[in-house]
């Protein structure tokens, strides 16, 4: 990972020399902005004028990891080169981390930090503005809507799981189609994916509100 090259607008300063004079003082501030800065480090000029250095993002994650426990997914709007975004995908306390950031090559940076820091496959990238995304994104808006909703087990539903209905329809359909609750786990229901067959969902949306998941 430090050996790949930086592409356009990314860095990994090693030398004084080479850091554009109004970065230097943050530059020498390099190991407290990631402890891991020599690895191969890359960040955005503009990266360094604003990003959140390691011990103040650890302490972040930790506050917020209070949230209530239902809440299994945080997501930083504004991800810059990663350092919150890091620093939520190392805590235990989330199960997944969604990372916006309007600025492709800081999005570059960051997804490039967070390998660094064995925590890439955590984070779900989004590169966009996060107001749009916030808006449009059905599946965001469905986790954010609804962070309180618990996850309905389809194991469990009554009067049939998804495996007594799944089981039983498909000695005879290739193809099946269930209306199942909008909180149903998707885990369970990509369990029926395999190579060679596809696992669509479909949220389906009544006036601004999800409805329904069909699997
Ligand atoms: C202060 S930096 C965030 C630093 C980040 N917390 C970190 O520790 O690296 C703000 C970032 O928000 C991004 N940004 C600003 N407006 C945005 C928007 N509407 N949607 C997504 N990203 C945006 C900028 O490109 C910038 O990288």
């Amino acid at each position: 990972m430090a050996d790949s090259l930086p592409p356009d607008g990314c860095h990994h300063y090693t030398d004084l020399g080479e850091v554009p004079w109004d970065i230097q003082k943050y530059w020498q501030q390099r190991y407290s902005i990631f402890s891991r800065y020599d690895e191969g480090i890359w960040m955005t000029d503009d990266a360094w004028f604003g990003i959140t250095p390691e011990p103040v993002a650890n302490k972040i994650a930790e506050h917020l990891s209070r949230a209530p426990e239902e809440a299994t997914t945080v997501i930083d709007v504004f991800a810059g080169a990663g350092g919150n975004t890091i620093a939520f995908a190392r805590s235990p306390r989330w199960e997944k981390v969604v990372a916006i950031e309007r600025d492709p090559r800081a999005i570059a940076c960051a997804k490039h930090n967070a390998e660094i820091y064995g925590v890439a496959d955590k984070i779900q990238w989004i590169a966009g503005d996060c107001f749009e995304i916030l808006r449009n994104e059905t599946y965001l808006f469905f986790e954010l809507k609804r962070p309180s909703d618990s996850i309905f087990n389809l194991s469990t539903m009554q009067p049939y799981s998804i495996v007594e209905i799944y089981d039983a329809l498909a000695v005879i359909c290739p193809d099946i189609a269930l209306y199942l609750p909008r909180t149903s786990d998707l885990r369970q229901l990509a369990k029926y994916a395999s190579a060679d067959r596809k696992v669509e969902v479909i949220h389906y949306c009544m006036e601004g509100a999800s409805k329904h998941a069909q699997l």
